[in-house]
């Protein structure tokens, strides 16, 4: 059987005696820890370094191990190895990244930036490979991007390999896109231009080959308890009494046979995606390790891919588990310490109380905000904003010295993460309203616009997701269709007034490359058997540089949608109002428009976007209470207003106002 995190409550030393014993065991442990200083010939400078901050956050990191581990009778040698990898990861790391660290200590605000905007791009789909992507260096610049994440891009398994996610080398680059080598070069190329480097680092599974899974397949029992697996159904069945399924049309269940084991493996998504024990401390270790090396290549954010699920309890959804708080804030305290430089941003895509809990200095510094995202085009969808007034209320402050990042699309669905109580004090039915935005999204709402189309409908619980690129769910691909150039007007603007919101709203901004000119869904995913039973491909079509070619050629919606996104991201750069997250909502009197004031030290800009294609007005008396004063210019068109008479919003409108 395997270790797990079921064991009952851990021996816990008496609170005042933790620190005693985390002092303690760092003597003990000091003749190796110096051992491995004389190892590593690592410069004294360096050495200190590391053993200030270990001074810092060693008690805190002993009291998380100790938490997740403290009931083995070998704790005290995993706490050894855990030690020793953190200053192996230490002595690796390169003289710049050094110099970075002690820059970004000095500077821990440096990510509240306004300049930060970011881009995420698959590297094959974008430029074939990363030589050619150093080559596109000059494309991110003209968009403006400051902020690069690469979707996951090291070697995986053949065949369907979930875009990536189910790795096999964490050590190696798919040798369809290039090696390590390449990688470092472009990391240095994107820091000597001033681009922020984000990488994935997928540490809830590996892929069924990694070679940790090849020795549990041959049968070694130090590597089976890597994973979780049982010989029988007797616990799977019991703990799939209170799992979610979250691949339902690919498997049923959280299962998968395995033939050569005879043993049933814990896989959450797909049945080649073996799920981690981190009951088993080797396997924190372990990933400690590969964590380290992929920080060490010049990586200034990774991206903790399906951090919910990396905790399991019998009787549980087993999803944001306190174990899985813990083991992060345990990962960020040996971050702190030995890759100070690093940030963590959490990719929690459930409950909206849920995803706030990874978001701490100690824990995940960034954080995707799923709830933003889905009710922006819940927003457009009702052309109401009252749901999304009512969540910002309350959900979009963090605490100090972390961020959301704010995105429209990603390479995943859609999924209507909001709460059903902010739901029901406005007087809408959840249930309902997920149905009707599942409707509008795939198009079988009356009058929708959006060709979105369904991923993972899972027939017993109703429950759906939704698939398709921005354009397409915008109204773009429809407006094609039928060549109306009213509709196509409208599809425009819609995707422009998103971008107004989530360029300003407080955060960083994150676009999904290809939205910048408004991709349209592609139905050809379907002709490729790896690809053909996952919808998200829809949205995850080649780049057509081609396109591009004729960006110059004024007139055509790509030039227009291009060089507005452009023109927008030039312009937040220039108002440090935008930096930061702290944002008042302004009640604007009409349930069409938001309205919002941002400020930081002391600049303030006042956003109003106007979510229905019919035009709309909010009064001046109302602006001027939100505190900016009589007038105001408009920075987007650079015009004037005064509020003794309204604000007229065009369809879809959008101001970013400052005070005359
Ligand atoms: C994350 C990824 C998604 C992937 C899943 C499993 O949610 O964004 O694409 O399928 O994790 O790794
Ligand atoms: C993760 C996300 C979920 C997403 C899935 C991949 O489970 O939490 O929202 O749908 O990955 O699609």
């Amino acid at each position: 059987m395997i270790v797990s995190t079921d064991g009952g409550p851990p021996h816990q030393p008496p609170r005042e005696g933790i620190e005693y014993e985390a002092d303690l065991s760092l003597r003990r442990l000091r003749p190796r820890l110096n051992a491995e200083w004389e190892r590593s010939q690592t410069p004294v400078e360096s050495i200190n370094h590391f053993e200030l901050r270990l001074k810092q956050h060693w008690p805190k990191l002993f009291t998380l191990l100790f938490e997740l581990y403290g009931q083995r009778y070998d704790f005290f040698y995993h706490l050894e190895q855990i030690l020793l990898t953190a200053a192996r990861g230490w002595a690796d790391r390169p003289e710049t990244l050094r110099e970075l660290d002690t820059h970004r200590i000095n500077e821990p605000q440096w990510f509240q930036s306004e300049k930060l905007v970011g881009g995420a791009l698959y590297v094959d789909l974008f430029s074939e490979n990363l030589g050619k992507l150093r080559a596109q260096i000059p494309y991110f610049q003209k968009l403006g991007l400051t902020y690069l994440h690469l979707m996951p891009l090291f070697a995986v398994r053949p065949g369907d390999s979930d875009g990536g996610y189910a790795i096999s080398n964490y050590r190696s680059v798919d040798p369809r896109i290039g090696t390590i080598d390449d990688l470092r070069a472009l990391a240095d190329d994107l820091s000597e231009v001033g681009i922020v480097l984000v990488l994935d680092f997928v540490f809830n599974h590996t892929a069924d080959d990694h070679h940790w899974a090849q020795r549990a397949q041959a049968g070694e029992r130090e590597f089976q308890d890597y994973y979780y697996l049982f010989p029988d159904r007797t616990l799977p069945d019991q703990y799939e009494q209170t799992l979610r399924e979250i691949f339902p049309t690919v498997r049923r269940g959280n299962f998968t046979w395995h033939d050569g084991m005879r043993q049933w493996v814990w896989t959450t998504f797909n049945s080649f995606q073996w799920d981690l024990n981190y009951g088993n401390p080797a396997v924190f270790r372990s990933m400690l390790d590969e964590l380290l090396f992929i920080a060490n290549m010049g990586v200034d954010i990774l991206r903790l891919d399906a951090v919910a699920f990396i905790g399991k309890k019998m009787g549980t959804g087993c999803e944001n588990l306190p174990e899985a708080h813990t083991l992060i804030r345990a990962f960020n305290a040996i971050i702190r310490i030995a890759a100070p430089g690093l940030l963590f941003k959490s990719e929690a895509i459930v409950h909206p109380d849920e995803v706030v809990r990874y978001v701490d200095t100690e824990e995940c510094q960034v954080s995707y905000n799923p709830t933003l995202m889905a009710l922006l085009w819940e927003s457009l969808a009702t052309r109401k904003v009252t749901l999304l007034t009512r969540s910002l209320s309350h959900r979009h402050q963090l605490p100090a010295g972390t961020t959301w990042t704010n995105y429209l699309r990603c390479h995943d669905d859609i999924g209507w993460t909001f709460d059903d109580n902010d739901a029901e004090a406005i007087g809408i039915n959840a249930y309902n309203h997920r149905q009707f935005l599942n409707a509008f999204y795939t198009g079988q709402f009356p009058d929708s616009f959006a060709r979105g189309v369904p991923f993972q409908h899972n027939p017993e619980t109703g429950d759906m997701r939704i698939s398709g690129t921005m354009a397409s769910l915008a109204g773009l691909e429809q407006a094609i269709e039928a060549d109306d150039d009213d509709l196509k007007e409208l599809s425009i603007r819609r995707m422009l007034l998103l971008y107004a919101v989530t360029l300003s709203i407080g955060g960083i901004p994150l676009l999904y490359l290809g939205e910048e000119w408004g991709m349209l869904n592609d139905y050809d995913f379907v002709n490729d058997p790896a690809k053909a039973g996952d919808t998200r491909w829809i949205h995850r079509p080649k780049m057509q540089w081609e396109f591009l070619e004729e960006l110059h050629d004024d007139g055509s919606i790509r030039t227009r949608i291009f060089t507005s996104a452009q023109r927008l991201i030039q312009l937040r750069k220039e108002l440090p109002a935008l930096a930061g997250l702290h944002m008042e909502l302004v009640a604007t009197e009409n349930p069409h428009v938001l309205g919002y004031l941002r400020s930081h030290e002391g600049n303030r800009i006042l956003v109003l976007a106007n979510f229905s294609e019919e035009p709309q007005t909010v009064t001046g008396n109302g602006l001027r209470t939100a505190g900016l004063g009589r007038f105001f210019q408009d920075r987007i068109s650079n015009v004037t207003l005064g509020t003794s008479t309204d604000v007229r919003l065009e369809p879809y409108g959008f101001v970013w106002l400052e005070r005359v």
